[in-house]
């Protein structure tokens, strides 16, 4: 549909499927949802879908910050985007045929006979989840400081993608309550961390913010926003690890960010 992206994707959307689900009752005929777990089950998937149906069918505003206090970036309007999805556009979306094909999609019934799909990977590693070119749009919320093997994430990302397609990535860079200072897991020694890693699937893999810029940069995208949210440091630079002491002042101090980029060669 004209102005929202056709095929899109999502890197780590947890235990909810909801927002490549508003992105399909926006007007996207195809989602991806990408985990390294497979969090999210059938059941609470389609009661987010129902509720999100009504949300949408009611123009309700977006969940502002006293809703969802932690959420990231932080909007200018939280008003229900209609300079977007206009009503033209929202009377193809949410037509009765077509949510019950995005519904039967979700509960992994046979395949819809429209243009209507769903692909949930877990983990998404295997070549051709995501047909090369496929997708006009990836995006990931709060997942890329936990991926461990960003070169491998960012190349796949700029697979998927067609040029010209669009990639926005919100990115927490603190400690995520390994530390007692925001910016402390860059502290740890490498041994240390892999201790306190322990067993678990994923936990951070505490590349700063220039890294995950020159990765886009190296797989051919064009970064056209990037919103850094800074924060002074809380510990001193003696205390980094050998591994971070080359760490620049603007890494030290940057908390989060919110980017946006295309992928060149349209
Ligand atoms: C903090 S949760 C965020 C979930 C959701 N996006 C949200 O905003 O609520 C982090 C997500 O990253 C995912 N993750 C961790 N490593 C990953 C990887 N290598 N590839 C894809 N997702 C990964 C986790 O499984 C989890 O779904």
């Amino acid at each position: 549909m004209a102005g929202v992206p056709a095929s899109v994707g999502e890197l780590g959307p947890g235990d909810s499927l909801g927002a490549g689900l508003a992105a399909m009752l926006s007007g996207a005929d195809r989602y991806f949802a990408l985990d390294v777990v497979r969090f999210a089950n059938v059941e609470r998937n389609l009661k987010i879908f129902d509720e999100l149906v009504e949300l949408f069918r009611r123009r309700e505003p977006i969940p502002g910050a006293e809703e969802m206090p932690g959420v990231s970036p932080k909007l200018d309007s939280y008003e229900f985007p209609r300079p977007i999805l206009t009503e033209d556009q929202l009377a193809r979306a949410l037509a009765d045929d077509r949510v019950r094909a995005i519904r039967q999609a979700l509960a992994g019934h046979e395949e819809p006979a429209g243009p209507i799909r769903i692909t949930y990977a877990a983990p998404w590693y295997e070549a051709g989840v995501v047909q090369s070119g496929a997708a006009d749009m990836v995006f990931s919320q709060a997942t890329l400081q936990h991926v461990d093997d960003l070169e491998l994430a960012y190349r796949s990302l700029s697979a998927w993608l067609r040029p010209g397609g669009y990639t926005t990535h919100q990115i927490n860079l603190s400690c995520h309550y390994t530390a007692g200072e925001w910016n402390g897991h860059w502290a740890y020694s490498d041994l240390a961390w892999k201790i306190l890693r322990g067993g678990r699937s994923y936990l951070i893999n505490r590349q700063p913010h220039s890294v995950h810029v020159a990765l886009l940069e190296r797989h051919g995208f064009r970064i056209l926003l990037d919103q850094k949210r800074t924060r002074e440091s809380g510990i001193a630079r003696q205390r980094l690890a050998p591994r971070f002491r080359g760490l620049s002042d603007e890494d030290l101090t940057t908390e989060g960010c919110f980017v946006i980029a295309v992928k060149r060669g349209a």
